[in-house]
């Protein structure tokens, strides 16, 4: 038997839609009705990351045309029980905007294929990748500062590693006083990462838990970012590290991998839904990290 594999990064969340590194910090899915900005940026931007602000209120820039997160998250659960993928069991991370994604898929799915909910399993293994002191800074603004190609390098080099999260970061007690890391040795929980980091935090989880479950399920969905959705392609498919660069998840948008029964890829992954628009939506993510253009 094929086992399939759908790998889902969660639809737009709040910083995403203000071009800000949002990582571990839990912001929600952005919702039906609200204003979606394709570039927000704080007044005054500082340099140094050690002096980086992180409460400055947005300024909006321009207007986006891209959906609301919870309006993708409901699409991709309507393309994906049109393909009759309803999976035995979902894993996702612990940050709300994953799991409330696969909340709205299968709400989606059940729709129209009217079946039992599957089990949900939820991870901080599957979190996001912690981007240290980068979290909340705006990536054209750091464009601005550092160049584009250094904002590349931060964020899809395989070993770029940015500096750690200070303790005085605005959102550091929120992320380790959460009670979701309360059982988590103190020692495990990252100050920041590289994707290698991700892929060696994600490795035991896949091994003990996730890939025997994938072994005996028909299908197994996977709700989780970005970067923790590259590791996972990485692990399962042997991508090089040089490659590894060059791809980018775009939101709720459904990956789909076919596996033999030891967990060997039948072709290399591909994405389900309108290619060009796909195209597109990885384009535009490639360029949040490019400066703005001067006004
Ligand atoms: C985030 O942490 O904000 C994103 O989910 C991933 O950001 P990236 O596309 O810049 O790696």
């Amino acid at each position: 038997m094929t086992r399939r594999l759908v790998l889902v990064r969660h639809g737009e969340a709040a910083w995403g839609a203000e071009n800000k590194f949002c990582s571990w910090v839990d912001k929600p899915l952005t919702q039906k009705g609200q204003v979606t900005p394709l570039h927000l940026s704080s007044p005054k931007f500082s340099p140094k990351l050690t002096f980086l602000r992180h409460s400055d209120p947005p300024l909006l820039a321009q207007s986006s045309i891209s959906l609301p997160g919870e309006n993708e998250a409901k699409e991709c659960g309507e393309l994906l029980a049109a393909q009759k993928l309803w999976p035995d069991v979902v894993f996702t991370s612990v940050l709300g905007r994953a799991t409330n994604t696969a909340r709205i898929i299968l709400d989606e799915m059940k729709k129209v294929i009217g079946k039992e909910m599957p089990p949900i399993l939820s991870s901080w293994r599957l979190n996001e990748r912690h981007y240290g002191s980068l979290i909340g800074v705006n990536r054209s603004e750091l464009a601005a500062e550092h160049g584009e190609e250094k904002v590349r390098w931060w964020r899809r080099a395989y070993d770029a590693r940015p500096p750690p999260i200070p303790r005085t970061h605005l959102h550091f007690s929120e992320i380790y006083e959460d009670q979701r890391y309360a059982d988590v040795e103190p020692s495990q929980l990252p100050v920041a990462e590289s994707l290698r980091d991700v892929v060696s935090r994600l490795k035991p989880y896949w091994a003990e838990t996730m890939a025997t479950t994938v072994q005996n399920s028909g299908i197994t969905m996977v709700v989780a970012h970005g970067n923790s959705i590259r590791a996972l392609l990485k692990l399962i498919e042997e991508i090089e590290d040089d490659v590894i660069v060059g791809v980018s998840i775009p939101t709720a948008t459904p990956l789909l991998l076919s596996l033999t029964s030891d967990l060997k890829p039948m072709n290399s992954h591909h994405f389900l839904g309108d290619p060009k628009a796909i195209e597109d939506a990885i384009r535009r993510m490639d360029e949040q990290g490019k400066a703005e253009p001067s006004q």
